[in-house]
């Protein structure tokens, strides 16, 4: 395994490898890109050509190229080592990787994924080759669908039976607890520990993550009244319906080449879309299409075609998902899908017609506006009002200045009003908007602020010391080692033994990984940060820094003094009471 990673990063360059994701700028001996991360303006994401690191100061997210593929791919080691060994034209085979013998500590992750992969067989096997699995093939078939295309996607069927999944995966060693955190098997009753499995007499469709492994499954009922309609996979440790798009593992080849990705609402219409011949097709199952979603989308092409079902709940999703995508900044298309009431229908009834629909497609808003106007009635005053303030949603998130604008202009001549009115109206909405709590639930959580935080001071003073270490003298004993936490303390104890003349070997020589990684990801922001800052602004505000740690360690002492004369007072303890007092009036004249 070692070998493989270190021909892996001996072939491949963490800038090569980031750049396939994001466009990287040069920045001195870095480079920096907005984070993929999160949604930011400025960018704190620098990748380092020297350290083969990427690492984002804002959200903390990154480390070496296997790291990275890991995080952006959401995927996990195994997952990032086969997409890295697959650019790099490095063949698994060729080495001692054991991905398929159960190994002695799998992790939980790894089984459940395991789990999972047997389960499809077992789905997959319930359909070419049993009784009831032949009539649910002609269902399929009835509905248009080929054997290549049902073989392509591993569709299953789950039959009417409590424990036919369970005993397959008994038979296969797993164990009952591990089935439980899957998702695959249900209990009745909470008390009771038998457990049964949860997709019955269903249509299953398995759900991969970008490298293919299946993850979990939707199953569309097979029998009349049967509820619900899809059953899913609940969020398990493999499973966060956030990030995975259904049917991307199939689509992103054929996304990158067609620089243009078709989005879906369902199951059906992804496979059938394919069928078809459109194979950049994914969808967002079981869920609203999220700003995670749109951001991985955006990862490898920033142009999408909504292809969503013609009814209105549809319409209703489109919307959504419009202005969702307005974040990352996407050119977005629409059509009105042919035939049927959606792409699934679409496709059996006139693949070619829906092909053709797809590549012309019209701008997103053009279509809209066209479907708005046919449900209002725009010289009723009242019905003008509703479409206006129908139009002003998704017109107040877009991003983009020229898309707006041209959306506006359209407006103006489809009713007859001024530009500038409308855009008067816009900004009348975003302020509404903003003093409407309810209106803004409806937004995604952003994932700014939260998990974005700041370098602490301590954090940055060792990281100008990297590429200062002449500034170390000037601390005089004003901190000390006991005023840095966990691995910052020992890497301020390697200065101060060093004094200060601290060395790469002297680093690379550091007991831990998480110290060694730390000191990576100090220097690099040092670099990205200082490296162009003239030496004396350096010193300045590494004194600032160093003073900032005093006087918050001061704060602390001021209170814990406080607290020992109060306790002191407590036990009429005078004497002490009055040398406590004198050292807190010493320390506040300081
Ligand atoms: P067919 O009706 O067989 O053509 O499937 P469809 O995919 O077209 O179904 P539909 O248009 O009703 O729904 C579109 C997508 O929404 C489905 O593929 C599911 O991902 C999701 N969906 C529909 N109904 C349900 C439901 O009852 N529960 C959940 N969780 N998701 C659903
Ligand atoms: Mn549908």
């Amino acid at each position: 395994m070692a070998d493989l990673v270190a021909d892996i990063k001996a072939r491949l360059s963490i800038e090569d490898v980031v750049a396939n994701y994001i466009p990287l700028k040069r920045a001195g001996r870095s480079f920096k890109a907005c984070c993929p991360f999160h949604n930011e303006k400025t960018p704190s994401f620098v990748v380092s050509p020297e350290k083969q690191i990427a690492y984002c100061f804002g959200c903390h997210q990154g480390g070496d190229m296997f790291k990275f593929v890991e995080q952006v791919e959401n995927t996990d080691f195994m997952g990032a080592m086969r997409i890295l060994a697959d650019r790099a034209g490095l063949k698994l085979e060729d080495y001692k990787i054991e991905t398929d013998k159960p190994r002695i500590s799998k992790s939980e992750k790894e089984t459940l994924i395991q789990m999972h992969e047997a389960a499809a067989e077992y789905f997959v096997d319930n359909l070419w080759n049993t009784e009831d699995g032949k009539k649910v093939m002609q269902y399929l078939k009835n509905r248009g669908m080929t054997d290549v295309i049902i073989r392509h996607f591993k569709v299953g069927f789950a039959p009417d039976n409590d424990s036919g999944l369970i005993d397959h995966l008994v038979k296969k060693g797993f164990q009952k607890s591990a089935m439980i955190k899957s998702g695959l098997v249900t209990s009745k009753d909470v008390s009771s520990d038998k457990i049964f499995d949860k997709f019955r007499m269903r249509l299953m469709f398995p759900i991969a993550d970008a490298t293919g492994n299946v993850i979990a499954f939707g199953g569309r009922a097979l029998k009349d009244a049967q509820e619900p309609k899809y059953l899913n996979s609940p969020e398990t440790e493999i499973y966060h319906k956030g990030s995975v798009l259904y049917g991307l593992y199939y689509a992103k080849k054929a996304i990158k080449d067609a620089d243009e990705v078709v989005v879906v609402e369902g199951y059906m219409d992804t496979l059938m879309s394919f069928q078809s011949g459109i194979e950049n097709v994914v969808a967002s199952s079981g869920t609203a299409l999220t700003q995670e979603h749109a951001r991985m989308i955006k990862r490898i092409t920033s142009n999408a075609v909504f292809a969503f079902d013609n009814d209105n709940a549809g319409q209703e999703a489109s919307k959504r998902a419009f202005i969702i995508a307005q974040e990352q900044e996407m050119s977005i298309k629409f059509l009105k899908v042919p035939h049927g009431k959606d792409p699934a229908d679409s496709a059996k009834e006139n693949p070619d017609e829906l092909k053709a629909a797809i590549k012309n497609a019209k701008p997103f808003l053009e279509v809209f506006f066209d479907n708005l106007a046919g449900r209002f009635d725009l010289n009723d005053q009242a019905q003008l009002m509703e479409f206006l303030r129908e139009c002003m949603s998704v017109l107040s998130a877009v991003k983009n200045n020229i898309i707006q604008d041209l959306a506006v202009r359209s407006l103006s001549a489809r009713i007859n009003v001024k530009e500038e009115k409308i855009y008067d109206e816009i900004e009348r909405y975003k302020s509404l908007a903003l003093k409407q709590p309810q209106s803004k639930m409806k937004e995604p959580p952003s994932d700014n602020g939260a998990n974005v935080k700041k370098m602490s001071a301590e954090d940055t003073i060792l990281a100008i010391l990297f590429l200062y270490p002449e500034l170390f003298s000037t601390i005089d004993s004003r901190i000390d080692e006991n005023d840095f936490e966990n691995e910052l303390k020992s890497l301020y104890k390697t200065f101060v033994t060093q004094d200060g003349s601290i060395t790469d070997a002297i680093l690379k020589n550091l007991d831990s990984e998480q110290e060694r990684n730390r000191v990576h990801f100090l220097s690099l922001y040092a670099e990205s940060r200082y490296e162009n800052i003239k030496a004396e602004a350096v010193r300045k505000d590494f004194d600032q820094l160093v003073q900032h740690v005093v006087s918050k360690k001061m704060v602390v002492k001021k209170e814990e003094l406080k607290k020992m004369i109060k306790e002191a007072d407590r036990k009429g303890d005078m004497g002490g009471r009055e040398a406590l007092l004198n050292d807190l009036q010493k320390l506040c004249s300081k």
